[in-house]
């Protein structure tokens, strides 16, 4: 289903250097990889295999643990933006019925702004951990950190690339609930393999920037192994052309070591469009029993930052199509309650909400 496709690779070397002639080689490489394909490829991030590694083993034993025990870190109160989701839980915006073939451990790695905290408590929420899990906690917390410092690095290239300010999209993020997420994709028994199960419906994701470190086959005796079938794994829609008014489906096969980076929905509307949120999927292979670990962080806007086209970016067609002004926050509000993270009462939040105050008076 896919076409051979050449998505660039950026080299964190070249976008922090500092030489005018690398800089200028990496932002190319954004340009076109952001722009074309909605992701990079990135090389020279830093983040350590071993740690990324011992994680998944710990997030798969985690995962392996008594329903009770990981109901416990469950939050529906929190609409499941910290600690365990189980999986049936999340829903993609188009899922066409598809059921949700993962099940997931959110954390926050880097601290929040204490006023968001107040105003946005669901996505602000504290981190919880489960029981023994301190190197648990210590390598997610690392990762997550790193994995950051990579997103803002490539940001402000992307900036730059854009001839924008260096730090347009940073600061813009500082201080946001900005969320990591491991995901362990679930088995297929015989009977599934081979259906129109998918493990991550086709979806964008609602942030700025994803970062995806790459993930981890376990085989049928839960040993990490090696990718079962070529063809597993994350495709992606390539943005509309006159000759491809339906994208193309590109299977993302980053270079070994390499971290994916992808635009998300906030990056599309500060641009007004310049850069598209990437349409994703992630199949299955044709092999029962296996299981994959992954880890995505997802940079966010502050959630008390509007989400419209920057200045540079702002026509009327932008206006129109990104409109009306939102801040990230409620933005996000909205989406959890489409996805089905959050309930659809959590929209009432957006309106005045002590009408019983005048009806108390009134008697
Ligand atoms: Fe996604």
């Amino acid at each position: 289903m896919s076409q051979p496709a050449t998505i660039p690779t950026v080299d964190l070397d070249d976008v922090r250097s500092g030489d005018p002639e690398r800089m200028r080689r990496g932002a190319e490489a954004l340009r076109r990889g952001l722009g074309e394909f909605g992701l990079v490829y990135v090389r020279g991030h830093g983040i350590d295999p071993e740690r990324l590694g011992r994680l998944y083993d710990a997030f798969v034993e985690f995962t392996d643990r008594p329903l009770e025990e990981k109901q416990a870190l469950s939050g529906e109160d929190i609409w499941f933006q910290r600690g365990w989701t189980p999986p049936n839980t999340e829903q993609a915006v188009l899922a066409g019925g598809q059921p949700d073939f993962k099940e997931c451990y959110f954390a926050a790695p880097i601290e929040i702004d204490p006023r968001a905290k107040l105003l946005f408590p669901e996505t602000c929420a504290d981190n919880r951990w489960p029981r023994g899990g301190d190197t648990f906690r210590e390598d997610y917390l690392a990762i997550g950190r790193d994995v950051h410092d990579v997103g803002l690095a490539l940001l402000r290239a992307a900036a730059l690339a854009l001839g924008l300010e260096e730090t347009a999209f940073a600061e813009l993020s500082q201080g946001a609930p900005h969320v990591s997420r491991l995901l362990r994709y679930l088995p297929l028994t015989e009977e599934q393999v081979g259906t129109h199960i998918l493990w991550g419906e086709e979806h964008t994701d609602f942030n700025l920037l994803t970062l995806l470190p790459g993930g981890r086959f376990y085989d049928p005796n839960g040993r990490p192994c090696a990718k079962p079938d070529p063809d597993a794994g994350l495709y992606l829609r390539t943005r509309a052309t006159p000759q491809e008014p339906r994208g193309r489906m590109v299977h993302g096969t980053p270079p070994p070591g390499c971290l994916v980076a992808q635009v998300g929905q906030q990056l599309e509307i500060l641009t007004g469009g310049v850069y598209q949120a990437t349409p994703h999927v992630i199949r299955p292979p044709a092999a029962a029993d296996y299981t994959r670990t992954a880890f995505a962080h997802f940079v966010h806007v502050h959630p008390e930052r509007k989400l419209l086209p920057l200045d540079p970016f702002v026509t009327a067609e932008s206006l129109r199509a990104y409109g009306p002004p939102v801040l990230a926050g409620t933005y996000g509000l909205k989406t959890l309650v489409d996805i089905g993270l959050a309930p659809k009462s959590a929209l009432s939040k957006l309106g005045y909400r002590h009408y019983d105050r005048l009806a108390a008076a009134r008697g």
